[in-house]
This record gives structure tokens, C-alpha cells and sequence, in this order.
């Protein structure tokens, strides 16, 4: 077994990308393939496994062998990609639900707010008639015209007919300014992320159990998750562990994660525009840019340096701020929000220790500033967490904000492809997504959906206000009429396979 000192993670059988954002390799091409001949896409995989980066140079320190490679490539699949290549039915049975119906099932796009203009039937890809059976993931050093050219050679000396597979669509990203790391709207993005267990940096706080991420390990409720099995006489070549609790079958979801990737667009001039209106219905704001930053770090939750409004609610904290993940909202005396409102984007997304409603009520003895109580809070909500990966594409818009400037600003298609990892799609992305984000009575609001991601969407019932709660001698203050500023361009559930699991697939048929 090849573990890192202390961890009990397989390291070498994890694909990189899982455990590693590779934030060091600036430049990033996603390729959607589909596979148009089993046969010749299992040879292909055999020789292509070698190729991939997994999480074995976490085995040691930086500057010790193995090295990360300077191109990192990593390989998911979707459902139907896993049935393309022959996967047997009782392992394909064997995917959470989500993951077999897939990211564009009418129901479930109803449910994370899918519909107008991001119904998946106007999807660029991952939508009906649009099949997408696999993901090659290929990250580069350097983010120049040569850079992405090399990126290139990779994919177009893998990704080929004779391979038995075609490429669908190519999805490129922009950098991110490697020091103020800002999305499209102007806000620090990359701040928060949870820490696997076995991986997790001693000191640092934000602890996730490894079975959150990783099929085969301990989730939060201490239970391995539910995973996709084998016949173990279909896997030849003894690549896969035997299925614990299962005799007869070996585990192919072992060292596996759930992968959601959406590619989501953002309205930027839209999304600022709203802010330089709106704030004029809020008493004593300043005028002008400074008035509408202070508005739009209310509707994500932080400055545009990134610096957290609970922390620091009158004005951004300094730039040089190293703690941007050290805090909670209760802790911090904001447990109504009158700081950070209850419905900004990053409290929504993860609550922390904000006390939520049923199904997630806690009544314990003692004080509702009891440390038990806040304690059982952040173990609950814990339970809904994901690892993001995403990254920015389309050129960045004018990174002024101011409003003159941005009404001359292009509508080029610019936004983010959100990627993230987890092991419960139900539990976690489509939690977060569907309980949280788009609902409008999250929390005890009424109305309010998240305002970056929810506004106007008509599952449960179209909302589009915000609420700032108010304290002592500040009275509540609310804005309406939000405006849809995300809207998702195409998608997929995909799963990204463990070495044994690839190796096994190659093997498959044969
Ligand atoms: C274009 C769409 C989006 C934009 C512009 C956006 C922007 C941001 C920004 C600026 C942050 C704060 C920086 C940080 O903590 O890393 C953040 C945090 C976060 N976002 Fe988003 N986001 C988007 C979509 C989503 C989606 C679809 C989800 C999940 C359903 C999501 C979940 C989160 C989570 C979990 C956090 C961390 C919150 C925390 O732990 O404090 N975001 N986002």
C-alpha cells in the first residue's frame, strides 16, 4: 500500500487532480470526448493510464522524487461513458443515483435551478443529444501562446479516432492573477476549501474526513460510501481491493470521487449594474464605486480582497490578511447576520456554525451561545462540504467596475468552470446547490435566493431579494429584484476513476 507518513490514503492509485488544484499550473484545457469504439478505447486507456498524474509525489517533500510532472493530465467519465466502454451492468447498478441519471435529468435540473435560459436542452454541451462520455483534464506550467501549444500536442496525440475516441468540445481557462486571484465579478475566489483528513497541514483547521471525497475511506458518519462493485473473476489482472462486506466482488469505486463539472457563465455588467442601482434604496451608503462595493461584498459575504464581512463589516480588512478561512459566523457575535447576511453566497454555501432550521436544528441544553451547541452545528454542516476546483475562462472584464466603464464593457462569454469533488453527489454538490443556493427560504429567509447563483429561478417559486438583517440601532434593510447574473452553458456528473479502476476498464472485454 503506498501511503504518505501518517496517511492512510492510497496515493499512488488517487488521480491528482482530487487531492491537488494544481494551482502552479497556470494553464488549463478540459476536452469532452466520446467513445466511438469500445475496443480500440480500452487499448487506449491501457497505454494511457502511465501517462496521468496521480497523488504518489505527495509521498514526499517538494523537492524529492517522485516530482509532480510539468503536465499534469487527469481522465473522469460519465455514466454512459462507463457503459461505452463495457463496465458491467452490476458495477454501472452501483453509482449513486445522480450519477446515473446524470447532471442534465429534467428533474434534477428543476431542482438546482436549471431552467430558462439554463434549461439543459440550450446546454453548448452535457445537454440532450449532446452525449458526453469522458474528461481529459491536461494542466500546464506556463500560460503563454508555447504553453498551451504543448497542451495541445498532448491532447491531440491522445484524443484521436484511432483511439477509439473524439473529442466533442474544447472548454479553455484564463489564469487567474496570481496575487489577487479575483473571478470575473471582482472578488477573491480560491479562499476556501475543505482539508482532506489524511492530508490535512497540523495546524490548519477546516478538516474534512477523507471518505467526504474518496470512495473506500470513512465518511462523516463514520460508514464507507456507497460504491460501484465488481465480479471479482472480471478482474483478471487482481487490480482492484476485494469489496469490503461483499465476498466475491472487488471494489472498483475504491480511490474514486464524484466529479461535477457546470460551466457557468457570468453577466458581469449585469451583476454591477444592479449593485450601482440598488444601493441608491439603502440609506447613508456612500455614492458612487465605493456604495456598490460595499452592497456586493454584502451579496457574496466578502470583500473584493477577500477579507471576510463578518470580520470585518464596515470596511475590507487588509490586503495582506493571511486568515481569510479563520472564522465563524456565531463565534464572531453574527449569529442573525447582521454582519454577514444569512443569504450571501459564501454563508449559504457553508453556514459554518450559523443554526439552521429543521432538518437541521440543534436543541442542546445550556445557552444558544452554549460552545456544544455551536460545535454540533459545524459537525452537521460539515456534512454537506465540497472541494472546489474551478477555474476562470473568457478574458476578464475591465477589473475597474467602475459603472461608465463597464457599460462600454464587451458581452464576451466569459465565467467559470465549476468543478468540484465530493463522494455524495446527493449530500453534498446537490445539497449545497439545491437546499442552500437557489432555495429562497433558506435559513428562515423568505424570498431571498442566492444572489449570485439563485435569482429568478422557478423551482420552489421565483425570488429575487436580499436581506440584511438588522442589529441594534440598525434597522433591516432589504434590496429586490435581483437579476440572473450566472447562467449555466453545459455540464456533467463524471466520476474520476482510481489507477486499479482504469487498469481494470483497459482489461475489460478482454
Ligand atoms: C459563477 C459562479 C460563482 C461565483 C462567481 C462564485 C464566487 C465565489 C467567491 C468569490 C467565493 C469566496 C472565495 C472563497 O471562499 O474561496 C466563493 C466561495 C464559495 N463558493 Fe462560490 N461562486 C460561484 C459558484 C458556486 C457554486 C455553483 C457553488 C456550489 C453549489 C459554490 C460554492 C461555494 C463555496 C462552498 C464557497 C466557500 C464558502 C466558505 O466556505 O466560506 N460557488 N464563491
Amino acid at each position: 500500500m503506498n501511503t504518505q507518513p501518517g496517511s492512510s490514503l492510497e496515493l499512488d492509485e488517487i488521480q491528482g487532480l482530487v487531492l491537488n488544484g494544481y494551482r502552479h499550473h497556470t494553464a488549463a484545457r478540459y476536452v469532452m470526448f466520446e467513445i466511438v469504439d469500445a475496443a480500440r478505447a480500452r487499448a487506449w486507456l491501457g497505454s494511457v493510464v502511465n501517462h496521468l498524474q496521480f497523488g504518489d509525489y505527495r509521498k514526499t517533500p517538494r523537492e524529492q522524487p517522485p516530482f509532480i510532472r510539468d503536465v499534469c493530465c487527469n481522465l473522469a467519465f460519465t455514466h454512459p461513458g462507463f457503459a461505452a466502454l463495457g463496465l458491467p451492468t452490476i458495477a454501472l447498478n452501483g453509482f449513486s443515483q445522480p450519477f446515473q441519471e446524470g447532471l442534465a435529468d429534467p428533474n434534477r435540473a428543476r431542482r438546482l435551478g436549471d431552467d430558462g435560459a439554463s434549461d439543459p436542452t440550450k446546454w453548448a454541451w452535457g445537454g440532450p443529444g449532446r452525449p458526453v462520455h469522458g474528461l481529459l483534464a491536461v494542466f500546464g506550467m506556463h500560460c503563454t501562446p508555447e504553453g498551451y501549444a504543448a497542451l495541445k500536442a498532448v491532447i491531440d496525440a491522445t484524443l484521436v479516432e484511432a483511439n477509439g475516441v473524439r473529442e466533442t468540445a474544447v472548454l479553455d481557462t484564463v489564469p487567474t492573477d496570481p496575487v489577487l486571484r479575483k473571478e470575473h465579478f471582482g472578488f477573491r475566489d480560491g479562499i476556501t476549501n475543505p482539508q482532506i483528513a489524511s492530508l490535512a497541514q497540523p495546524g490548519k483547521g477546516d478538516i474534512i474526513a477523507d471518505g467526504e471525497v474518496l470512495l473506500g475511506y470513512e465518511n462523516g458518519y463514520g460508514h464507507l460510501p456507497m460504491a460501484p462493485h465488481v465480479p471479482a473473476e472480471t478482474d483478471r489482472a487482481g487490480v482492484l481491493a476485494p469489496a469490503v462486506a461483499r465476498p466475491g466482488f472487488n471494489d472498483f469505486g475504491r480511490n474514486g470521487s464524484y466529479l461535477v463539472f457546470r460551466q457557468l457563465q457570468q453577466d458581469v455588467r449585469a451583476f454591477w449594474e444592479y449593485v450601482y442601482k440598488a444601493k441608491d434604496a439603502i440609506p447613508g451608503l456612500p455614492a458612487g464605486r465605493e456604495g456598490a462595493e460595499w452592497l456586493a461584498s454584502r451579496l457574496v459575504g466578502r470583500w473584493p480582497n477577500g477579507t471576510p464581512i463578518t470580520r470585518y463589516p464596515e470596511r475590507p480588512g487588509p490586503d495582506a490578511e493571511d486568515k481569510l478561512n479563520d472564522f465563524l459566523y456565531y463565534e464572531t457575535g453574527d449569529g442573525f447576520g447582521a454582519r454577514c447576511p444569512i443569504g450571501a453566497h459564501i454563508r449559504r454555501t457553508n453556514p459554518r456554525d450559523t443554526t439552521l432550521p429543521v432538518p437541521h436544528d440543534v436543541e442542546l441544553s445550556g445557552s444558544p451561545d452554549d460552545a456544544e451547541k455551536r460545535k454540533a452545528v459545524l459537525a452537521l454542516t460539515a456534512l454537506h462540504r465540497i472541494v472546489r476546483r474551478g477555474r476562470m475562462y473568457g478574458d476578464p472584464a475591465d477589473p475597474v467596475y467602475d459603472l461608465e466603464r463597464l457599460r462600454q464593457c464587451d458581452d464576451k462569454d466569459r465565467g467559470l468552470h465549476f468543478l468540484c469533488f465530493n463522494a455524495n453527489l446527493n449530500r453534498q454538490f446537490e445539497f449545497v446547490q439545491s437546499n442552500w443556493a437557489v432555495n429562497p427560504t433558506f435559513a428562515g429567509l423568505s424570498r431571498d435566493p442566492d444572489p449570485l447563483l439563485g435569482a429568478r429561478r422557478t423551482v420552489p417559486f421565483p425570488a429575487a431579494d436580499f436581506t440584511m438583517p438588522g442589529g441594534p440601532g440598525c434597522p433591516t434593510r432589504r434590496v429586490h429584484d435581483l437579476p440572473r447574473v450566472v447562467e449555466v452553458r453545459g455540464g456533467a456528473y463524471f466520476f474520476m476513476p482510481s489507477r486499479g479502476a482504469l487498469r481494470y476498464l483497459a482489461a475489460c472485454g478482454a
